[in-house]
């Protein structure tokens, strides 16, 4: 079996983005393959985070991931910072990366941009209220400091989890494509400067796997945004956790457009992504779709059966989610399990990454 691991960061709750994008396709091919799935909580605190907040998002997230269908029979579930092998690798990787690669990322330009407007708000404001808490209110920070170090090396860290378990294949969404096309740079990278033999190259070049339909889920209040969990205005997103009340209030509020009807169009992106959410909420294939619209008479028809559909769909889910949230030991002895043969596999490949760079080994 191919080896296939992805992660999601325990920030806030996830939304239909991180859904749809990522989790449904691990769970839909949970028996083709070998399974890593992480709730990479490492990653989570590179933008400012409320400690208490962090510990209730990684069970959260960790609940979620069981209560979408992952079986811990045939996944591997744990948290990244009970593997120790994920931040150890991150530094010997650290010095075997081009400083300029991490520069050219489109996420950590962005994210920066965003913390330093954040920045900007809590001093203006005394305390932050952020997608993931309430922040403290904090100095002035300049540009250099608006984000921290960690921000910088996130796709490094990304990368090591990715290495550590010999991965062929990464389930993630459209937005992730160029940190996977950089974990992929790095190992060969690592593997030509420090594999004397070329048969038995420390790590393997994984592939994203991306999908060809909600790959990129965009934002319901700008067809041209993606979903975000940090987008400040909830309204741009509908979580997991939502209420069928919120659920409906979304989409009766969300961006829509003055076009007669509604049907896929490249130029419509509200009408696409919606489109595209009902296909994914119905089962329905996106001919079916298509064919179902030609009898909408517009917005008024459609909106209430996404609504319907949508809360039909995650009713499950979180009825699941409610049950396995109040089990903490269940939970527990999951994520225990799940670390115990994580670090089995994580171990082996740091020792060998440890051998090939020339360290010395204990014993
Ligand atoms: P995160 O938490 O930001 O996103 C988790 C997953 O959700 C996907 N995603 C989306 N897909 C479609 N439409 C959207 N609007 C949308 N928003 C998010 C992301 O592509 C991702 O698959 N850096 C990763 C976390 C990570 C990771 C890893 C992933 C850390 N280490 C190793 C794979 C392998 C991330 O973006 O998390």
């Amino acid at each position: 079996k191919q080896r296939v691991f992805s992660g999601v960061q325990p920030t806030g709750v996830l939304h239909l983005g991180n859904y749809l994008g990522a989790i449904r396709q691990w769970v839909r091919n949970q028996e083709e393959y070998e399974n890593f799935f992480c709730v990479v909580d490492l990653h989570a605190i590179t933008a400012p985070h409320v400690p208490k907040e962090l510990t209730k998002a990684t069970y959260r997230t960790a609940a979620l991931y069981l209560a979408s269908g992952l079986d811990p029979a045939r996944s591997t579930i744990f948290v990244q910072s009970h593997v120790s092998a994920h931040a150890e690798l991150t530094w010997l990787l650290n010095c075997a990366t081009p400083m300029n690669w991490l520069e050219r990322m489109i996420q950590f330009k962005e994210k920066k941009a965003k913390q330093a407007r954040g920045g900007a708000l809590r001093v203006a404001g005394g305390p932050f209220v952020s997608p993931v808490g309430v922040l403290p209110p904090q100095e002035e920070k300049s540009d250099g400091e608006s984000c921290g170090v960690g921000l910088f090396d996130y796709p490094v860290l990304m990368a090591s989890d990715i290495l550590l378990y010999q991965a062929q294949l990464v389930p993630v969404g459209e937005d992730q494509r160029q940190h996977l096309e950089l974990t992929r740079d790095i190992a060969r990278r690592f593997n030509d400067q420090y594999c004397q033999n070329k048969q038995r190259k420390t790590f393997v070049e994984p592939k994203a796997l991306i999908q060809t339909s909600n790959a990129r889920v965009m934002s319901l209040q700008d067809g041209k945004a993606k979903m975000s969990k940090s987008a400040e205005n909830d309204m741009s997103r509908i979580n997991l956790l939502d209420t069928p009340d919120e659920i409906a209030r979304k989409i009766k509020r969300c961006k829509t457009d003055s076009v007669k009807g509604v049907m896929y169009d490249e130029a419509r992106p509200e009408a696409n992504n919606l489109l595209g959410i009902y296909e994914a909420m119905t089962g329905m294939s996106r001919d079916e779709v298509a064919r179902e619209a030609e009898g909408w008479a517009g917005w008024g028809t459609f909106k209430p059966l996404l609504t319907e559909a949508t809360i039909a769909h995650l009713e499950p889910l979180q009825q699941r989610y409610k049950e396995i949230i109040t089990e903490q030991d269940y939970l527990t002895k999951i994520l225990n399990d799940g670390a115990e043969a994580a670090e089995k596999v994580a171990s082996r490949t740091l020792i060998d990454a440890k051998r090939a760079m020339g360290f010395t080994l204990p014993g």
